[in-house]
């Protein structure tokens, strides 16, 4: 893994991420104003912007923007970041602004559990949707005549990962637009766009915001044309962000390096740790040496998220060790700063075995979190 403080242009990810989208300082202001909560804005004459109406645009967006932008785009200012609701107004922006009928996606058959209701809707559209897993490139199979390729690495909550530059040389060797969900690593762990996609798009949901109180989404494009047709899906379906959660968003930031530097460390120690136990079997972490995914995503990514997937031995099993655990609460999301887990098979949208358990790292102190977790097992064992 390359150096994860430092990137390749200018100051470290922790000085970015405390700066992230600051306005020149004013004397007398605050460092990062307030939330902005205004329906409407004072407008006589020609209804031009910046900010005309609350559905179109808003000084806090805008900053929180420019935050994101800064952090998935480092130096490049041909970037525009959208924010939206949530990582799934995000998505649906992406994926309905630039699919018509008869055009063809390819979707990973292994992302976020909500992507099949995305699908179906597609098809109801017209829009042909094609699946691949995310692990060994397949995608790759079903490229051909597609519109759209949509990569979600590491996928979630199997944890593969694939090669996106060459997926996405693949797809714009044919004429097709590449999107990757960057939900899991951030962009503190890894840069869609200079990997070749043509968006970035994420939930701010977890990691990105990392406190467990905030739904977010955004868009970060390089395709001039593509985000002035996602920023009209935007208008017309008005899945915006309300001023304080996109305020929130912005303030979280400030401590994404720290947030991401600590739990991803103890993610590791904690699959370490996993790897040592007889019951646990499926153990999944980008980050460990000898995970199958580990060769490609230390090629293309600087930190390898808070998320560890495992699977024990039953149902039963899974459940009395998530109810045995202290400091972890039995919760779906990921990536904020107490630690989550749950039995994904409950939802029943992936396809897990019974006894997977997704757990997201938080940042309690890593002996804790370990100690509680062997614990629980051992508590929970026969
Ligand atoms: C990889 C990924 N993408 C998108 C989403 C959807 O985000 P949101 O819940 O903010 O709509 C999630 C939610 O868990 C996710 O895990």
């Amino acid at each position: 893994m390359s150096d994860t403080t430092r990137g390749t242009d200018g100051p470290g990810d922790g000085t970015r991420a405390v700066r992230a989208g600051l306005p020149e300082p004013v004397k007398h202001e605050p460092t990062l104003p307030g939330p902005v909560f205004a329906a409407h804005f004072h407008l006589p004459g020609d209804p031009t912007g910046p900010y005309t109406y609350g559905r179109d645009e808003n000084p806090t967006w805008t900053l929180l923007e420019q935050a994101v932008g800064e952090l998935e785009a480092p130096g490049r200012d041909d970037v525009e970041t959208l924010v939206f609701a949530s990582g799934m107004a995000a998505i649906s922006a992406v994926l309905f602004s630039q699919l018509r009928a008869g055009d063809a996606v390819v979707l990973p058959d292994d992302g976020y559990q909500a992507l099949p209701l995305a699908r179906a809707q597609l098809e109801a559209y017209g829009i042909e949707v094609r699946t691949a897993p995310t692990g060994g490139d397949a995608q790759l199979e079903v490229l051909e005549g597609a519109k759209l390729l949509w990569i979600e690495t590491p996928s979630n909550p199997g944890l593969d990962v694939c090669d996106v530059r060459r997926l996405a040389d693949a797809a714009h060797a044919q004429g097709a637009l590449v999107a990757v969900d960057n939900t899991l690593a951030t962009p503190l762990g890894q840069r869609p766009l200079e990997l070749g996609a043509d968006f970035a798009v994420a939930s701010g949901t977890k990691q990105l915001t990392g406190h467990g109180d905030v739904l977010l989404g955004y868009v970060a494009g390089r395709d001039a044309e593509a985000m002035a047709a996602v920023r009209r899906w935007r208008k017309i379906v008005g899945a915006i962000p309300g001023p304080m959660e996109a305020w929130l968003a912005h303030r979280s930031i400030a401590t994404l390096q720290l947030r991401v530097e600590r739990q991803n460390a103890t993610a590791l120690r904690l699959a370490e740790a996993l790897r040592e136990r007889p019951e646990v079997t499926g153990l999944r972490y980008p980050g460990l040496p000898d995970d199958p995914a580990h060769k490609i995503a230390s090629q293309q990514m600087r930190r390898y998220g808070c998320v560890v997937s495992f699977t024990l031995p039953s149902r039963d099993r899974a459940d009395r060790f998530l109810d045995a655990l202290r400091l972890v609460d039995d919760a779906t999301s990921f990536g904020g700063v107490r630690s989550t887990a749950e039995r994904r098979g409950r939802w029943g949208g992936d396809a897990v075995p019974e006894g997977f358990v997704r757990f997201s790292v938080g940042a309690e102190d890593p002996e804790d979190l370990i100690a509680d977790v062997l614990r629980a097992l051992d508590a929970t064992a026969g």
